[in-house]
This record gives C-alpha cells, structure tokens and sequence, in this order.
C-alpha cells in the first residue's frame, strides 16, 4: 500500500510539473484527487489494511494529499505569471495615445478677462456683487424713485417674498450692475476707480441682440475734478484696446436717471461695417457703452459732497462686444452649449 501511496505521489507531482497550462492543471486534478481519482480510490482502500498499520498508512496518504495539492497551487501561480508577462511583452509602447479633449475658456470670459486687463492698466479694481438685490439700490440709490418711468424699461424680475419680513416688490433679481454703485461708494471714499463685472436679469422679448439674461461691466470713477472729457478720453481709450485702434466711435446725447448729462456710445457695426444688417437693426452702428456724469443726487445718497467730488460712470454690455469682436450676428449664440460653435473661439 505504501508503494502505491508513493507511486501515486511521483506519478502527480511531475505530470503536474510538465503542465504548460490551466486545462492541463485541471484534468490532473481530477485524475488524482477527482471523486475516482487515482489518490481517492487509494485512501478508499485503507479501511481494509490491519488495524496496526492503519493510522500510518492514513498519514501518509494525507501527507501525500496536501503535497499534491500544494504543487497543483504552485504550478497554477507559475502559468498564471508567464500568461501575464506574455500579455505584457505584446503591448506596443510606440503606438500614440489617444489625445484627451482639452477645453478653453468661454468667448465671454475670454473677452472679459481682457476688459479687466485694460481696466486694471489704468487703476481701475474688480469688484464683485450680488445678482438678487434690494430696489433701494437697484433703483432708489441711482435716483430712480418708485414712481420714476424709466422703471418700465427695466422689466424687473421680482423675488417672491412670501413668508418672509420683506415688503413685496423690495428684492429683485438685479437689472443693472448699476447697482453696485451705491454698494461700493457707501464703503470707500473718493478717490474710487471700480469696475463691476456681473450679470443682470430683465423679463425681456429675446432676440438676435437682447436676452433675458445678459452681462455687463459697470464701471464708474469719482474723484476731484472729474469731467466729461475724461469720460470721452477712457471710453475711446479702453473700446480702441478692446475692439482695435482703427475702431470708429460715435457719441450721443441720452438720459438716465443717475447720469447728467448721460452719453450713449456706439462703435461701427463689425458685423455689416455700416452696410445695415439686423444686428445693427440696419443703422450701421452698435450701442455699446451708456455712460453720463454720475448725478449729484446718487453721490449725495452715498454721502459724498458732490460741491467737492464729481465722477462718471459707464457699462460695457459684455454679451453685445462679444458678439461684436467675434462677428457674431446673434447674441443667442452664446449661450448655446454646441461645442461646434464654441470650438470656434
Ligand atoms: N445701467 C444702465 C442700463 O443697464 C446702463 C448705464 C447707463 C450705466 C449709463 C451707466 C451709465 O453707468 O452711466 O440700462
């Protein structure tokens, strides 16, 4: 019996050893330690040795077992290296990647990281507001009082103030970075050079130039001895760097309230060079930066002595250059997330 025993062992252990793969390993599994496999059709034999020889010989055949099994396990892991060295060697490291997408910045922001540069290059600093704000300086700090008509052309959106202590119709979402005036001017005191960069919100007919939803920059600069001339200089200025020198420039007279006297500027249509197109609605010109002597009555709210400061004030509509520099004759574009349009930029 013991020769059996051990003549099983040699037998698996070097058929185990010439195995070259996973089916190999397996069949010979099966062919010793398999329900009638040659090592458990043996230990079914011990039962009928002499009691006396009984315990050795069971030891052996379990000594046996466990190193039949233990090949089987090592020679499993051997293949199973080789099989993943031989994946490895296949690989070919010369062949090119594939290139991730890489994305760029929005045409919007683009050109307004380029209006903050010229700004900044002559002492203007960035400053950042609140998109829901309160009609007192939306409206009443900028000397449009509750009953005032320019309110109808600013097709106020208001914020439902149900459940709250806040009288209806006193928070909007804001219609003009204009707002900031009052904001900054109350905490600093002339000399103030700021520009506001931001958002604002009107219930609006959309179209090819309005959006219900659009950017401007405000800006506006109080010191001693600020005149209109030096509103003129910085407009012509800042449109020339942004828009190129050989840009042309036209200024009007306008009113808003918080300006006197108020300026509209327009810069030739890029679109149809004063040919007429309806981005231009066909006058050759685009209106692109409002503009006017801040009013003595907006600095007084802040507390400013308008006998010893003056200022003036501007915006820039943001989605309108854009839409001006790039040639696009639809300001709907813009906020379009088709990647065939903004791979353009
Ligand atoms: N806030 C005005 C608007 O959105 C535009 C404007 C006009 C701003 C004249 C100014 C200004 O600062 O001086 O309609």
């Amino acid at each position: 019996m013991e020769e059996v025993l051990i003549g099983i062992k040699n037998a698996a252990v070097s058929l185990i050893l010439d195995a070259q793969d996973k089916k190999e390993l397996e069949a010979l599994k099966l062919q010793f330690l398999g329900r009638s496999g040659k090592l458990t059709l043996a230990i079914k034999e011990i039962p009928k040795i002499s009691k006396e020889k009984r315990p050795e010989i069971g030891k052996l055949a379990n000594e046996i077992k466990f190193v039949i099994e233990q090949t089987l396990e090592q020679q499993e892991s051997g293949i199973r290296n080789q099989e993943s060295k031989a994946r490895i060697e296949k690989i070919d490291y010369t062949i090119p990647g594939i290139k991730p997408n890489i994305g760029h910045l929005h045409p919007l922001s683009q050109v307004l990281y380029d209006v903050v540069d010229v700004f900044k290059s002559i002492g203007f600093q960035a400053a950042d507001g609140p998109e829901i704000e309160t009609d007192y300086y939306n409206f009443e700090a900028l000397n449009i009082p509750k009953d005032h008509p320019s309110r109808d052309t600013q097709q106020t959106l208001y914020l439902d103030t149900h459940d709250t202590k806040i009288t209806p119709g006193e928070v909007i979402l804001r219609t003009q970075t204009s707002a900031m005036q009052g904001r900054v001017m109350e905490k600093i005191k002339p000399p103030v050079r700021v520009i506001v960069p931001g958002k604002n919100f009107r219930y609006e007919q959309v179209d090819a130039s309005h959006g219900f939803e659009f950017w401007q920059v405000e800006g506006f600069m109080v010191d001693k001895n600020v005149k209109l001339t030096d509103l003129f200089g910085t407009i012509e200025y800042v449109l020339k760097k942004l828009m190129g020198e050989g840009s042309k420039i036209k200024f009007a007279t306008t009113n808003f309230p918080f300006v006197e006297p108020g300026v509209d500027t327009y810069i030739e249509c890029t679109v149809c060079k004063r040919k007429g197109c309806s981005f231009c609605k066909n006058s050759g010109w685009s209106e692109i930066m409002p503009a006017g002597m801040i009013h003595p009555n907006v600095l007084k709210a802040v507390g400013y002595d308008s006998q010893k400061v003056s200022g003036f004030a501007f915006a820039i509509g943001l989605s309108r250059l854009v839409t001006l520099r790039y040639q696009m004759d639809d300001l709907r574009l813009l906020t379009n997330p088709d990647l065939r349009i903004l791979e353009q930029f």
